[in-house]
């Protein structure tokens, strides 16, 4: 069957997968930071960076329109505002799980006075609070893959970015061969137990949380089947990008004119 968005055990439709998918990230926002660093021992900051580097012509224009949607904590949002000019306009940077997202406001607030700075917004990136065609660049890291619906996803950055405009999906994959067995055990056995422990304490579940990653990953597309969602539903000059030998990797494309 083909996998139309995440489903968070128990949820029955897209409205409980969105809701179950807040809650979650509500419960574990005050271990999220330490959480990621552990398990993925700092690669995920190379990948943040990777990511922004990517885009760095368009965040070298000053007037630029950009939003991080899915933004949690911050970390990627702060990646791409190394790439930003002094007196550039504001990064948005935007989640629906407000626990998340206060944590990234801080973040963003600490170096306000310093130079390029981001705006905090609550908002579902399913029903995005902005005009269509107003964006020049959507950047979303491990967001995308939570989605309750990923062609309407799509569909909602397509309305939102200009014709032309840019987007980038950085996310977690399921590498293949040697490689790809060794990291199934990884991730399927020795996260979740990781995950217990840091997040246990916090977020008042056991389980949940720590067996959702890896089943997430699991039932995500793969890169051929992204890919022909990404161009059925607009977007042009579409590909994908291995991270860290396929453990992530970056998904990019834009708007068709
Ligand atoms: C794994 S975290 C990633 C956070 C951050 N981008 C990073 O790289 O660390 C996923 C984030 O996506 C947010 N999210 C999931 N579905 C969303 C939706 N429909 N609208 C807005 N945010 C959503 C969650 O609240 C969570 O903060």
């Amino acid at each position: 069957m083909r996998v139309t968005g995440a489903r968070p055990a128990g949820a029955e439709d897209e409205a409980g997968a969105a809701q179950a998918v807040r809650q979650m990230f509500d419960a574990i926002a005050p271990r999220y930071d330490l959480l990621n660093h552990v398990l993925s021992a700092n690669v995920d900051r190379l990948w943040w960076s990777r990511t922004a580097r990517r885009f760095k012509p368009i965040l070298a224009d000053p007037d630029a329109a950009v939003l991080d949607i899915c933004c949690g904590t911050g970390d990627m949002t702060m990646a791409l505002l190394k790439h930003r000019p002094f007196g550039a306009r504001p990064i948005l940077a935007a989640d629906f799980s407000r626990g998340m997202l206060s944590r990234g406001a801080k973040k963003f607030s600490r170096d306000r006075e310093h130079g390029p700075h981001a705006v905090a917004l609550e908002a579902d990136a399913l029903h995005l609070p902005l005009r269509s065609e107003s964006l020049d660049l959507i950047v979303t890291a491990f967001g995308f893959r939570n989605l309750a619906n990923y062609e309407a996803g799509l569909r909602e950055f397509h309305r939102v970015l200009k014709p032309g405009g840019q987007l980038g999906i950085l996310d977690f994959a399921e590498p293949g061969g040697l490689m790809g067995k060794a990291y199934a055990i990884y991730f399927r056995r020795v996260l979740p137990a990781i995950g217990r422990i840091i997040c246990g304490p916090v977020s008042g579940d056991r389980e949940g949380p720590y067996k959702y990653l890896p089943t997430s990953v699991g039932n995500f597309p793969p890169p051929p089947e992204m890919l022909d969602l990404m161009r059925t539903t607009g977007y042009a000059d579409c590909a994908w990008k291995p991270y860290t030998f396929g453990i992530a990797g970056l998904y990019t494309g834009k708007r068709e004119v």
